[in-house]
């Protein structure tokens, strides 16, 4: 069993999620917006983040799968579900769990523009930059992170973890 230590408790998510939907509801007042849920990671921050919209939304999900049991990018990305709505003309909400290299948002940005949505933008609850490749504009970010790898509020290491109400460094022992 590896150690964690914890680092976002469950209030200060409270606190930032309801912020980010009060800033997003702001900004896309009276327009259509289509809110898109990056699986399987980001579906605890999406359905909290989805009630702070006080905006007639509409909801997808895509599922992409970048890692391995690994901790690290496997550096090729597998689109494994993709969205149904139609996007074309729609301003299109990308929500994210964590962008680390950002290798996987550079690819779904690019997925996404393809389709000739009326505009794009990011959000992401945890922007971690110590191992950033690709440039990625984060419109909506949660909190950011220096370094370490991050379980909890959806986040997994080998598919565990991602039930807990908070966040935490797992403590790998290298
Ligand atoms: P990127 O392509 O390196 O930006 O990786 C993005 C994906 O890797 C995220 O969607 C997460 O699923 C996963 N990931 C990156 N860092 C972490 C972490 O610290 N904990 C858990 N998953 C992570
Ligand atoms: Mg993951």
């Amino acid at each position: 069993m590896l150690d964690k230590k914890l680092i976002i408790a469950e209030h200060d998510i409270k606190k930032r999620v309801n912020e980010l939907g009060a800033a997003i509801t702001r900004d896309y007042r009276d327009r259509p917006l289509v809110v898109v849920g990056i699986l399987n990671g980001a579906f605890i921050f999406m359905a909290d983040l989805a009630r702070q919209i006080a905006l007639p939304i509409e909801i997808d999900f895509i599922r992409v799968s970048s890692y391995g049991d690994k901790d690290h990018s496997s550096g090729k990305i597998t689109f494994t579900k993709d969205i149904e709505l139609d996007i074309t003309g729609k301003d299109v909400l990308l929500v994210e769990d964590i962008v680390d290299t950002g290798r996987t948002m550079a690819e779904l940005i690019k997925f996404f523009a393809a389709r000739k949505p009326a505009s794009l933008k990011v959000c992401a609850l945890i922007d971690k930059r110590e191992r950033r490749e690709a440039a990625i504009d984060i419109d909506y970010p949660g909190f950011t992170v220096a370094h370490g790898f991050l379980v909890g509020y959806g986040l997994d290491y080998a598919e565990q973890h991602r039930h807990y109400p908070e966040i935490y460094h797992l403590l790998m022992d290298k």
